[in-house]
């Protein structure tokens, strides 16, 4: 099993590095933030408050889920943009802060691991907690400023302001959580994308790939 493990904040370009990456190198590609972001949709839509984490808990072990290139479905409900949304952006930390949650989704993501043979794999503790034994850990990073402008300009309905303060919001509460915060990780190789495009991401990364195998 080969995993390569991408982690960072928000708007730093893990999911469209990862995406590109995923196709350029042959392997499967995972948006574990995406499996976050649907169980806190799920826990709404079953009128649980993510602020409960018993129950939360709960949903994340009994809920269906699948995500992939073609999106995410929830208890048979396609939930691919409604996960993107500002409702469940606001929350999603505070479930991911959930330890029960972040067991469950662990294990999903091993299981997902071990059925394709590794992959791209991108998030917050994928290189520290998750896959601390894959074979390239990449933490992206990129300025404040930057990151949200990026997440402003996908977002049609946000203005700058709005997306900058959420965005910094959530990075707090992802990098002061006990149960594995966002670090980077032992032995990662540190990248600024502030002034990189993403193909010029994309090539530096599979070089480190390839350099290693
Ligand atoms: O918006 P962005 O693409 O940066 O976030 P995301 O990758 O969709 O992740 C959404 C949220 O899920 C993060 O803010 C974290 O709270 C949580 N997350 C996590 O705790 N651990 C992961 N491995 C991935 C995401």
């Amino acid at each position: 099993m080969r995993v390569i493990a991408i982690d960072g904040p928000a708007g730093s370009g893990k999911s469209t590095v990862g995406r590109q990456l995923a196709a350029r190198l042959e392997l499967t590609y995972l948006d574990t933030g995406a499996m976050y972001r649907a169980v806190t949709f799920a826990a709404m839509r079953r009128g649980v408050d993510p602020s409960d984490e018993g129950p939360v808990a709960v949903v994340a072990r009994d809920m269906d889920l699948s995500v992939d290139e073609s999106g995410v479905m929830v208890d048979g409900v396609d939930a691919t943009l409604e996960i993107r949304g500002s409702e469940v952006s606001r929350a999603v930390s505070q479930v991911a802060a959930n330890p029960g949650v972040r067991e469950e989704m662990r294990t999903r993501q091993r299981v997902w691991a071990a059925e394709h043979g590794g992959g791209v794999i991108e998030g917050r503790d994928i290189g520290s907690v998750g896959f601390p034994e894959a074979a390239l850990k990449v933490y992206l990073t990129a300025d404040p400023e930057v990151r949200a402008a990026r997440r402003a300009k996908e977002l049609t309905d946000a203005d700058y302001d709005q997306v900058a303060a959420d965005i910094a919001a959530r990075d707090a509460q992802d990098s002061s959580r006990a149960d594995s915060p966002l670090v980077e990780p032992d032995g990662a190789v540190t990248v600024d994308t502030t002034g990189l495009g993403i193909a010029a991401v994309v090539e530096l990364i599979a070089g480190l790939v390839e350099e290693r195998s």
